[in-house]
């Protein structure tokens, strides 16, 4: 039955264009919308770079390059999600513009079509909640970078329906990734664990304990991390951390996941990590 989904992608952006890019290379028809038509090019551009890469480590051929290509269209216009049997939305991490896009959604879809949420830390409940399809919500939160990360964090409401878990599960199969349930809760399981560490590092570092890179050393070398937590938060983004402690504190109104001051200072001044040039490193 999934073998003829066909998948649309909302947000060309880092998340949105692997998205498209498995989905596409999975055997899906896949559309790709953005409001940026500039940003639909550019992530079509990024495609087609990883895809060379796949095919110096010999993953793919160049004829499959094609193949997958060919299964990708792109657009600026919400309207041709119509026929669609699966949103994957990867706008950016703000309520009101998530709630706008799944209310638009809801009107343009068909009846069945399922929608599901990129987000990292929105409540997939309160974004179904808006719709008139709770049942056909769920969140499948795919990890940086999408073609390599194995992981998809299913995340499931209190509505979602065993049909629209099940299919979501085989999807996320067929796009060679591993699923993994869980309720939703606010950070659902990765970002709740990952980012009060990352947090406390930041504490860590303001408190003087040691210095960043012996903080990052000493959990690279000590706990098997691959990076350590302050190189992790300057790759994913300060304000993105920020925006996920802040859900994590308002969510559970407990002040053990309170946002550290030295995060939010560093916020305020843009250093946002590797994507501004600056954060607890430099990059060129
Ligand atoms: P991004 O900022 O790179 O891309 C967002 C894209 O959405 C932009 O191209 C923008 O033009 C487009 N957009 C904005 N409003 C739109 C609308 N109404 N309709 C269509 N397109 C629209 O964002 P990124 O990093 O890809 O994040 C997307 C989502 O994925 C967020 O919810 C984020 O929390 C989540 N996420 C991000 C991860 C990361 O490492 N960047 C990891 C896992 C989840």
């Amino acid at each position: 039955m999934i073998e003829n989904f066909k998948i649309a992608v909302i947000g060309s952006g880092t998340m949105g264009n692997g998205i498209a890019h498995v989905a596409a290379q999975s055997g899906f028809e896949t559309l790709l919308v953005d409001i940026n038509e500039d940003q639909l090019k550019k992530a079509l551009s990024t495609i087609e770079k990883n895809l060379d890469r796949q095919i110096n480590k010999s993953i793919i051929s160049e004829s499959d390059k094609k193949n997958i290509l060919n299964h990708i269209s792109i657009s600026t216009d919400i309207n041709f999600c119509k026929d669609m049997d699966l949103i994957i939305e990867a706008i950016p991490e703000k309520y009101d513009l998530k709630v706008s896009l799944f209310k638009q959604l809801d009107s343009v879809c068909k009846e069945s079509a399922i929608f599901a949420s990129n987000t990292s830390s929105i409540s997939i409940s309160n974004l179904g909640n808006e719709t008139n399809r709770p049942n056909k919500i769920i969140g499948m939160h795919f990890m940086n970078p999408v073609p390599i990360m194995k992981l998809v964090e299913v995340i499931k409401t209190i509505h979602t329906s065993n049909d629209t878990l099940k299919i979501i599960t085989d999807i996320s199969k067929k796009m060679n990734k591993i699923p993994v349930e869980c309720n939703d809760y606010p950070g659902f399981i990765s970002n709740r664990i990952l980012m009060p560490m990352i947090n406390e590092a930041i504490f860590c570092l303001e408190q003087n304990v040691a210095e960043k890179e012996a903080i990052d050393d000493i959990m690279k070398l000590g706990m098997a991390h691959p990076m350590g937590p302050l190189q992790l938060a300057d790759f994913i983004g300060l304000d993105v951390c920020l925006d996920i402690m802040e859900v994590l504190w308002i969510g559970f109104n407990d002040s053990k996941y309170r946002p550290c001051t030295l995060l939010k200072k560093m916020v305020s001044s843009g250093l946002l990590g590797r994507k501004s040039g600056r954060g607890f490193y430099t990059y060129d």
